[in-house]
C-alpha cells in the first residue's frame, strides 16, 4: 500500500488529497479540529463528482475509485500509520507547523519523507524541531494546484539529494510540475518573482502612469500570453537572432537603465496607495458576491488553460 498522510484538511490539504487520490495513492486526511477531515472529505466528494461530469478528472482512475482511496482521520498516530509521505497543510503559523512536525517526528520511521505547504516560511524555521532533518523539505504549490500544476521543492540546508530526487518523482508521478531550488530563501522563486511583478505594478498606478484595469491588461494580454508557454529566459532567447546572449548584447543595458530606475521598495501603505485600493474596487466591488463570482471566473478559465496545456 502507497499511504500519504495530509495533514490539515483545508482549501491546500483538500487539493493535495484529490492530487495525491488522482496518482493512485491512498491519502489520510488528518484535522485537529475533531470532524473537520471529514467534512473535507465530503467536499472533495462533490467536487471530484463535478470535475468527472466535466471530464476534467485527473488521473486515470474514476472519481468513485479516487474516493475510496481517502480516508479521515482525527487522530495523528492513527493518520500516520503506514505512511511513507507525510504532506504538511495547517495554517501558516511558524509555531503550530514546528510543533505539528515535533509531534510527527515522534511517530513515524527514520526514512518517512517530511514536507510542508508553507509559502512564506523556510524549511530552517519550519523543521527546527525535527531530530533528523535529512528527510525534511517544502513542497510549496500554488493555488489551486488542481489546475496550476507548479510545486517548488525547497531543501533544508540537511536534506539529502535522496530526499529531493524522490519527492520530485512523486510530483512527477501525480501530475504536478515539480521544480527544485538549491538553497532555502525567502520567497522561493515564484513569491519573488511575483513581489517584483506586484511592487512595479503597484507603483506604475500609484504615481499615476496607468490605470489599475489598463497595468493588468498588459499582464493578461501581454506578457501573460507568452508566460502561459514560455518563461522569461526562453522568451529573450527567442527574441533575437543568436539567442540569449545576443539578446543581451542588443537590450541588456536598456533593461539596466530601466532597474535603475525603479527606485525604493513601493510603499503599500501610503496615504495615496489608498487610492489604488479604491480604483480596483471601483472595477470590481470587494463584496462576497463579486468576488466569488470572479473568483468563479478565474478557476474555469484555468481549467481551460490547464486542459490546453495537457493537450499541446
Ligand atoms: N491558500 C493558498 O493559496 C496557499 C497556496 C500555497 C500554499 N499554502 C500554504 O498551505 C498551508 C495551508 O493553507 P490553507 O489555505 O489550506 O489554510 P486553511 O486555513 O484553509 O486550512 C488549515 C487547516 O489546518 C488545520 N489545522 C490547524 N492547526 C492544525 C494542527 N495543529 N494539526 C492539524 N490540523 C491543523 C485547520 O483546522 C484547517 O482545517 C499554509 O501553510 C499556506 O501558507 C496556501
Ligand atoms: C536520518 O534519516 C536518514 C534517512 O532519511 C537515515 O539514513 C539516517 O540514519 C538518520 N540519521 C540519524 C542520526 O538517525
Ligand atoms: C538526484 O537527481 C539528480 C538529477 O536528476 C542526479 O544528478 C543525482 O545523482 C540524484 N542523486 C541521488 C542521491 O539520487
Amino acid at each position: 500500500m502507497k499511504i500519504i498522510t495530509v495533514i490539515g484538511s483545508g482549501l491546500i490539504g483538500r487539493s493535495w488529497a484529490m492530487v495525491f487520490a488522482s496518482g493512485g495513492y491512498s491519502v489520510k486526511l488528518y484535522d485537529n479540529q475533531p470532524g473537520q477531515a471529514a467534512n473535507a472529505i465530503t467536499a472533495i466528494k462533490k467536487q471530484m463528482m463535478e470535475l468527472q461530469e466535466v471530464g476534467m478528472l485527473r488521473g486515470q482512475l474514476s472519481a468513485t475509485q479516487q474516493l475510496a482511496l481517502l480516508s479521515s482521520h482525527d487522530n495523528l498516530q492513527q493518520a500516520l500509520q503506514g505512511a511513507f509521505f507525510v504532506q504538511e497543510c495547517v495554517f501558516e503559523d511558524l509555531e503550530v507547523k514546528q510543533n505539528v512536525f515535533r509531534d510527527v517526528e515522534r511517530l513515524v520511521g527514520e526514512d518517512v519523507i517530511l514536507s510542508s505547504s508553507t509559502s512564506c516560511l523556510v524549511p530552517s524555521a519550519v523543521f527546527s524541531l525535527v531530530q533528523n532533518r535529512s528527510r525534511c523539505l517544502v513542497s510549496h504549490p500554488v493555488n489551486p494546484p488542481l489546475y496550476v500544476k507548479l510545486v517548488e521543492l525547497v531543501p533544508h540546508p540537511d536534506t539529502v539529494a535522496a530526499i529531493m530526487n524522490r519527492t520530485h518523482s512523486l510530483m512527477n508521478e501525480v501530475g504536478q510540475v515539480p521544480v527544485r531550488l538549491r538553497k532555502e530563501i525567502d520567497g522561493f522563486a515564484l513569491n519573488r518573482v511575483q513581489a517584483a511583478i506586484i511592487a512595479e505594478s503597484w507603483r506604475l498606478v500609484q504615481d499615476g502612469i496607468i490605470s489599475v484595469q489598463d497595468i493588468d491588461l498588459v499582464m493578461s494580454e501581454g506578457l501573460g500570453v507568452r508566460y502561459a508557454f514560455i518563461g522569461p529566459m526562453e522568451t529573450m532567447h527567442l527574441n533575437a537572432p543568436e539567442g540569449l546572449g545576443d539578446y543581451m548584447k542588443r537590450y541588456g543595458e536598456g533593461i539596466q537603465r530601466v532597474l535603475r530606475s525603479f527606485g525604493p521598495v513601493t510603499d503599500f501603505f501610503a496615504e495615496d496607495a489608498k487610492s489604488v485600493v479604491s480604483e480596483m474596487c471601483e472595477l470590481i466591488p470587494n463584496d462576497e458576491r463579486h468576488l466569488s463570482a470572479r473568483q468563479e471566473r478565474r478557476d474555469r478559465l484555468l481549467m481551460g488553460l490547464a486542459q490546453l496545456k495537457k493537450d499541446s
